[in-house]
């Protein structure tokens, strides 16, 4: 006879090779608190509905508090037969407290019950990658503040382009990190919405009261159609992408990083406890964190990508091909988990060096500032930056810096080139021209730096 708690109509036991491919206890174990008070809620809703005595509920939710501390205190003991949480939980629960137990499933399947756990452990989840980002935010803000008059190129195609502040390069990455939480929140919404009650498929025969189960799992509506409901991993999916894009935002970051550490550039020191060694090469210092971040970053997506090729081609409600949802939500989360935790520590420690980042700077980055300045002459932009560019290609035949040509020189080129010209070639006052909001002067970047800080506490 079979073992299974589905064995009923079957006389032959099930294909070892088999029952090890359908098992998914060892990755769903991992929801045995969310499947529990699930039950609980449901055992609750079975009284109303006049399908379970007083004390029979009683007896369900306090051996179901059994059932857990086992698990906390690492003392369940998986069975063979237990193919998944559900059916593991539900065995142990039978064995603990009898008959009662076997009460406990009625109108409900595993179908409606694993995307209901999959949901409560997804919310917990949520909210633990917002806390994250909000960290690392609250890092960036921090360094960004401090560092605020270091100024360093800016770069368009890896190519020096002009000059900015080093905190509006790493706020850059804060406001997309902040994007990123406000995008967590909003799958939340449409994940907090409640299938139990969908029974397999078909809905739930019994008197059970949804709306007052849903409220009991803090949940804030209820699915309205059954077959809609257990044939959905929209939630998984938007989650997946979610992750990958914070995955490609993490990894964007650990490549400006690496190039700015190198010793071509030397903009950053990451720091040692971030960094590893080379076993061949003494003199190495590699900035591992942001490579296994910028790697990591991207595997992510292979959940997103193969999760939604299972998907494609399903049929309505309910097949098999469902249950490596749980394998891709769990492997996104804990790489976007670890590579998060890993991001914030390296940003933390992260060290900048000023003069490196200045001596980058070169006077031809302030060409597009020389054409500007043409224009606050009243010459048209289009001809200013014709002029601006005969200015470059001068120095370039003349083997001089930009910046050494002589006002006549300058004149030969354009009239309207006066001894104040010498005032463009400075840094700070290129920078502090950006004064319109988003740009890269000293004001805009406080209050950027504002608007985070308040977006932190109030959101
Ligand atoms: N372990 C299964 C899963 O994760 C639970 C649902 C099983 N349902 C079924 N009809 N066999 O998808």
């Amino acid at each position: 006879e079979s073992k299974k708690l589905w064995g009923g109509r079957f006389t032959k036991p099930l294909n070892t090779q088999l029952d090890t491919l359908n098992s998914s206890i060892h990755l769903d174990k991992r929801m045995y608190a969310e499947d529990i008070v699930g039950s609980q809620a449901y055992a609750r809703s079975l009284k109303t509905a006049e399908l379970l005595s007083d004390d029979e509920v009683t007896a369900i939710c306090d051996g179901l508090e059994k059932v857990k501390l086992e698990w906390e205190s690492g003392e369940f003991l998986i069975k063979e037969g237990d193919e998944d949480i559900h059916t593991a939980n539900e065995r142990r629960l039978k064995e603990l407290i009898g008959e009662p137990a076997t009460k406990l499933h009625v109108g409900r399947s595993r179908n409606d019950q694993v995307i209901t756990d999959m949901k409560l452990w997804l919310r917990s989840a949520l909210h633990k990658l917002i806390e994250l980002l909000k960290e690392l935010i609250q890092v960036m803000i921090k360094k960004a503040g401090r560092e605020i008059d270091i100024l360093m190129p800016g770069y368009t195609h890896l190519q020096k382009a002009q000059p900015v502040r080093w905190s509006h390069w790493i706020l850059s990455h804060a406001w997309t990190l902040k994007n990123d939480a406000n995008r967590l929140r909003e799958i939340l919404k449409r994940t907090n919405v409640m299938p139990l009650g969908s029974g397999a498929l078909a809905g739930n025969p019994f008197d059970i009261d949804r709306n007052v189960l849903a409220y009991s799992l803090g949940f804030d509506g209820v699915t309205q159609n059954s077959m809609q409901a257990v044939s959905d991993r929209d939630f998984v999916v938007e989650f997946l992408f979610c992750a990958s894009l914070i995955g490609t935002h993490l990894s964007r970051l650990a490549e400006d990083l690496i190039i700015f550490s190198t010793k071509e550039f030397g903009f950053v020191a990451v720091d040692e406890s971030f960094s590893t060694g080379s076993s061949l090469m003494p003199q190495k210092r590699n900035p591992d964190s942001l490579e296994l971040i910028r790697g990591i970053g991207g595997s992510i997506f292979g959940e997103c990508c193969g999760f939604m090729m299972v998907l494609k081609g399903l049929p309505s409600t309910y097949n098999k091909d469902l249950q490596s949802d749980k394998e891709a939500m769990f492997n996104s989360f804990d790489r976007l988990l670890s590579i998060l935790k890993v991001t914030v520590g390296t940003v933390e420690t992260l060290k900048v060096n000023p003069s490196k980042c200045v001596e980058a700077l070169s006077f031809e980055m302030l060409a597009t500032d020389l054409a500007y300045y043409l224009v606050r002459r009243n010459v048209p932009f289009r001809e200013a930056h014709h002029l601006a560019g005969k200015v470059v290609a001068e120095a370039e035949r003349k083997k001089v810096y930009i910046q050494d040509l002589t006002l006549e020189e300058l004149r030969n080129i354009s009239v309207h080139f006066d001894a104040d010209v010498a005032k463009v070639w400075n840094y700070e006052n290129s920078v502090e021209q950006y004064q319109a909001i988003g740009g890269t002067s000293k004001t805009s970047v406080i209050s950027q730096i504002e608007l985070l800080k308040s977006w932190l506490t109030t959101e």
